[in-house]
C-alpha cells in the first residue's frame, strides 16, 4: 500500500520462501515473477534480476533465509541503476547483520514476522521496518484504519478523522507486552539459540561429510541470529526416509518450502517446472531440526544420535 502498487505492476521474489512474501503485494494486485536461489545461502540469487526486470517491476524482495543476509551490495545497486523499491522480508533475520548492518535496515522498507516459529513471538504478529522516512505519515494512517489518529494523540489535530484507507494493524497490548518482555531478554535468548546451533554443527559435521549431507552455509560477512538449522540431504527418498527414522524416535522434523512458482497461484502467475532449478532441487532435499529457545542439551544429544543411527542409503 505504502509503495501505491498497481494491478499489473512487477515485484521481484524468490520462489524460494514463504507465501506471504508474495502475498503482500499480490493482495495489491501485482505479479510476483519468480527468481531462483544460490545453492549456498539459499538467498535470492542476485546475478538473476538484471534478466527479471522489466519496466513493470516495482520491488524486489530479498528473503534472508534463515537470518543469513541476502547479497545486499549487488541488490541495491542493481535497485537503485533501475529505480525500484527494496522491501526486504526479514520475518527470520532479526538481530542478524551483513557487513556488520542490521538486516531489515537496507531496504526502503522491511518486514519482521513475530509467528509463533521465529525466535521472538507473539503467536501471530510482525512488524514493519520503514527506512525512507517519506513513508512514515501515511503508514501511521494506514495502520490506524485510514485516520489520523496518531496526529491526534501527538496534539497535532484537535479530533482525528477517516483520511485514506487502512485496516487495523495494530498488535493488541496484550500480544506487545507478550513480546516485549522477549525483547528485554534478547541477549539471553540469542545465547541459548548460539549454543544450539553451534551444538548442531559441531556435533554433526563428521556425520555429514561422511553421509554427503550438506549444513549451513553463513559466509564470513554474515551474523545470523540463529533462526534455523537445516540439514539438505543427498536426495527426496532419503529426506524423507530420515523424518520418518526421526518420527519414530519421537522427534519431528519438517521441511519447507514447496516452491512458489510450481504452487496453484505460482502456475496461475506463469509459474513452470524448471524456471527455478536450485528451488526445485533444494525444496526436495531440506530438512529442518527442532530448534527452540529452551531446547536443552540432552534432547539435541538424543536427536543427534537419533540422526546417526538412521540408514541413509
Ligand atoms: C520468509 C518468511 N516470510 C514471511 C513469513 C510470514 O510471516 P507472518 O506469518 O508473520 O506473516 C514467514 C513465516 O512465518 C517466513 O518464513
Amino acid at each position: 500500500m505504502l509503495l501505491d502498487i498497481q494491478p499489473g505492476d512487477e515485484v521481484i521474489v524468490p520462489s524460494f520462501t514463504f507465501v506471504t512474501t508474495a502475498n503482500a503485494f499480490v493482495l495489491r494486485g501485482a505479479r510476483p515473477v519468480f527468481a531462483d536461489i544460490r545453492p549456498d545461502t539459499l538467498n535470492l540469487d542476485e546475478t538473476l534480476l538484471e534478466r527479471l526486470i522489466t519496466s513493470r517491476t516495482c520491488a524486489i524482495v530479498p528473503v534472508h533465509y534463515a537470518g543469513v543476509g541476502c547479497e545486499m551490495d549487488a541488490i541495491l545497486a542493481i535497485a537503485q541503476h533501475h529505480g525500484i523499491a527494496v522491501v526486504e522480508d526479514n520475518a527470520h533475520g532479526l538481530f542478524g547483520k551483513y557487513k556488520g548492518r542490521y538486516l531489515g535496515t537496507f531496504g526502503c522498507l522491511a518486514t519482521q514476522s513475530f509467528h509463533e516459529t521465529k525466535n521472538f513471538t507473539c503467536g501471530e504478529g510482525g512488524a514493519l521496518l520503514i527506512n525512507d522516512p517519506q513513508y512514515i505519515e501515511r503508514a501511521e494512517i494506514i495502520r490506524e484504519k485510514g485516520t489520523n489518529r496518531s496526529r491526534f494523540f501527538r496534539g497535532l489535530v484537535d479530533k482525528y478523522t477517516w483520511v485514506d484507507v487502512g485496516s487495523s494493524y495494530l498488535p493488541s497490548d496484550i500480544l506487545a507486552a507478550f513480546l516485549y518482555a522477549q525483547l528485554e531478554a534478547r541477549d539471553q535468548i540469542q545465547a541459548r539459540r548460539q549454543r544450539i546451533w553451534h551444538y548442531y554443527n559441531d556435533h554433526l559435521q563428521d556425520w555429514a561429510t561422511a553421509n554427503d549431507v550438506r549444513l549451513p552455509i553463513v559466509p564470513a560477512y554474515c551474523e545470523q541470529p540463529y533462526h534455523m538449522f537445516y540439514l539438505l540431504l543427498p536426495s527426496l527418498q532419503q529426506r524423507q526416509a530420515l523424518i520418518e527414522h526421526l518420527k519414530g524416535h519421537g522427534i519431528l522434523s519438517v521441511f519447507h518450502y514447496l516452491p512458489l512458482h510450481l504452487s496453484d497461484m505460482g502456475r496461475k502467475f506463469g509459474g513452470q517446472p524448471g524456471d527455478c532449478p536450485v528451488t526445485e532441487d533444494i525444496s526436495d532435499r531440506l530438512l529442518r531440526l527442532p530448534f527452540y529457545n529452551d531446547l536443552s542439551e540432552a534432547e539435541q544429544v538424543s536427536v543427534c544420535a537419533a540422526i546417526k543411527s538412521a540408514s541413509l542409503d
